[in-house]
């Protein structure tokens, strides 16, 4: 080994430190150009773990057995004692010109078994920082001259350089994804009422940025003080649905008593299922973070991890606002579920209150039994032809069940006289729509519903009242006029016997384009006929 071909060596893997590959290839690169220019065993860099440990990195021969077989620390462990220990606490490298010695003893025979003779471990630095570090193993004794050390002191150097930038380069890389990840949670938050988009966008950002490999949501029920299944993601088994866990029960009913995450492997796991899952699927360590929102607990999330890895304090940050976004996202849909049932709660008492108003008024009018609500479900029906839906359907229905409610301002003797009405009379009957608007208007939440009562006796060519309206005539009303005549006319009144209802139907045809919107007429007849 000439002092030249360490230059080029040098010159070699300084070029593949700067080119563009990733951390791994560079290194590896390194490993392969160190075994091939030296005639080397074996070289592997270990990379210094905050536990304590030192993991393989990259080595080569790639196949090589021995790094996989051994066991190398760097802290002040026995197994911290060999050189790659050394060198990592002590930043200077080791050089063991002949490993039969006493420092060497945990490796030895393992050693032996591969023909080594020397060894040599530099450690990886930058800025004073220990990244790992990098070691040679050569099949002659007194392999490592002054030279050799002094261009690996180099190497390693440079080496140092491309790990923290690498380092560096990831983490920002990480942040970044991380970042990236909460935004989408909270845009996800923002923009979407369906909790479980929420739940897809937190799942893949966990199985995605903190290395797990399935995930599961429980919510916590107040009224039992239990855990129940809320979503999962990778876990195979069913049973899990239907669980309950009260709280203080098991690993995830402690962490949700303790409100704090709790870590344990699968020997640990005290919960049958889950303890089984993790036999059977391969589950390493167990997860679990409670879901707290203002105070109060929500649920836990439970992370499965099939690997054992050490995760570090940021791993451990990232895991813990993940969860707290997960948990404004399910306070969001209690509190969006809880106004949408006390929404549902007062539809409902409203509805009652109308329709029962309805059926007094019916009364009082001594219409035959249930005039306004036949009169409002063949108008909803026909409201639906033309598309009216959701809450205009149900504005529709409401103005259907009070429409002459105005007539409770017009006198019994008008109201119920047997006969044709005087001209003084009628001028009083026809006030009803504006009676009726004038009561309703008063109820804010019935605004909506204005449309039939105010406009029901307005007619197509403009001859109606109480406004003699043309061509403005909301389309509930004139959807409703049609069914309001059909229904009055086939029913008796006080003035007049039932027409029958062929006869009606003919009166209804025959006002087509006069009284009645010949659209509205054409739907009624389909579904007249229908139904005849
Ligand atoms: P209502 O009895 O509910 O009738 C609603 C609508 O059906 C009437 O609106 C009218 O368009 C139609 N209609 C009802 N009966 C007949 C009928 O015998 N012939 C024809 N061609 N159409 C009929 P209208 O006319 O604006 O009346 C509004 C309300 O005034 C009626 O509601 C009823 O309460 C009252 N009314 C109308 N005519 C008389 C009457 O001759 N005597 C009495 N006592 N009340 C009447
Ligand atoms: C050590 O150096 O810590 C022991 C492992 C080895 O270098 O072979
Ligand atoms: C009213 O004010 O009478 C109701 C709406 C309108 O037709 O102007
Ligand atoms: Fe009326
Ligand atoms: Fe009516």
């Amino acid at each position: 080994m000439t002092a030249n071909k360490i230059l080029n060596s040098l010159y070699k893997v300084t070029k593949q430190v700067i080119k563009g590959l990733t951390l791994k290839e560079r290194t590896e690169a390194v490993a392969k150009l160190c075994v091939e220019e030296l005639n080397l065993k074996l070289c592997w860099i270990g990379k210094k773990q905050k536990d304590g440990s030192v993991s393989v990195f990259v080595q080569y021969p790639p196949e090589h057995p021995y790094p996989g077989k051994i066991k190398v620390r760097w802290d002040e462990s026995e197994y911290g004692s060999g050189p790659t220990g050394k060198a990592i606490r002590f930043k200077t490298y080791q050089v063991l010109q002949d490993i039969e010695s006493p420092q060497y003893k945990l490796w030895l025979s393992t050693a032996k078994k591969y023909g080594f003779k020397s060894s040599a471990s530099f450690p990886i630095i930058a800025d004073g920082e220990v990244f790992g570090a990098l070691n040679l193993y050569a099949n002659k004794k007194n392999f490592f001259n002054s030279k050799i050390i002094e261009a690996f002191v180099s190497f390693s150097e440079i080496i140092g350089i491309a790990f923290r930038n690498a380092l560096f380069f990831e983490q920002s890389i990480d942040r970044l994804n991380k970042i990236t990840a909460l935004r989408n949670i909270d845009l996800s938050i923002i923009s979407s009422f369906d909790i479980r988009v929420i739940y897809d966008v937190f799942i893949n950002a966990a199985v995605n940025l903190l290395n797990i490999d399935a995930v599961s949501i429980l919510v916590f029920d107040e009224a039992t003080q239990e855990l129940y299944f809320k979503v999962q993601r990778g876990l195979l088994n069913d049973e899990f649905k239907k669980q309950r866990i009260k709280i203080g029960q098991f690993i995830p009913g402690k962490a949700a008593r303790e409100r704090k995450i709790l870590k344990v492997s699968q020997q640990e796991m005290d919960e049958p299922l889950r303890k089984m899952l993790m036999q059977m699927q391969g589950f390493e360590d167990y997860y679990v973070c409670p879901m707290i929102s203002k105070g109060r607990l929500l649920g836990v999330v439970e992370f499965f991890q099939r690997k054992k890895l050490n995760h570090d304090e940021e791993w451990f940050n990232f895991l813990e606002t993940l969860t707290g976004q997960i948990s404004i996202a399910v306070e969001n849909a209690n509190i969006l579920s809880e106004i949408q049932s006390a929404k549902e709660d007062l539809l409902l008492a409203y509805d009652q209150t109308i329709e029962a108003l309805s059926f007094a008024l019916d009364l009082r009018d001594k219409e035959t039994e249930g005039h306004s609500q036949r009169v409002t479900e063949l108008t909803v029906k026909i409201a639906e032809k033309f598309r009216i839906k959701g809450e205009k359907l149900r504005y529709v229905r409401w103005g259907a069940l009070l429409h002459d409610i105005g007539k409770l301002g017009i006198p019994d003797n008008i109201l119920l006289k047997p006969g044709p009405l005087s001209s003084g009379e009628w001028e009083i009957m026809k006030k009803h729509p504006e009676y009726g608007y004038n009561m309703l208007s008063r109820v804010e939440y019935l605004l909506p519903a204005l449309e039939i009562p105010l406009y029901h006796h307005e007619k197509w060519d403009g001859s109606g009242y109480p406004r003699g309206l043309k061509g403005k005539v909301p389309l509930s009303a004139r959807i409703f006029a049609v069914v309001d005549v059909w229904d009055a006319l086939t029913n008796e009144r006080p003035y007049r016997p039932a027409w029958s209802k062929e006869r009606a139907l003919q009166y209804i045809v025959s006002q087509s384009g006069i009284h009645f919107d010949p659209e509205v007429v054409k739907i009624f007849l389909e579904i007249m006929q229908n139904k005849i």
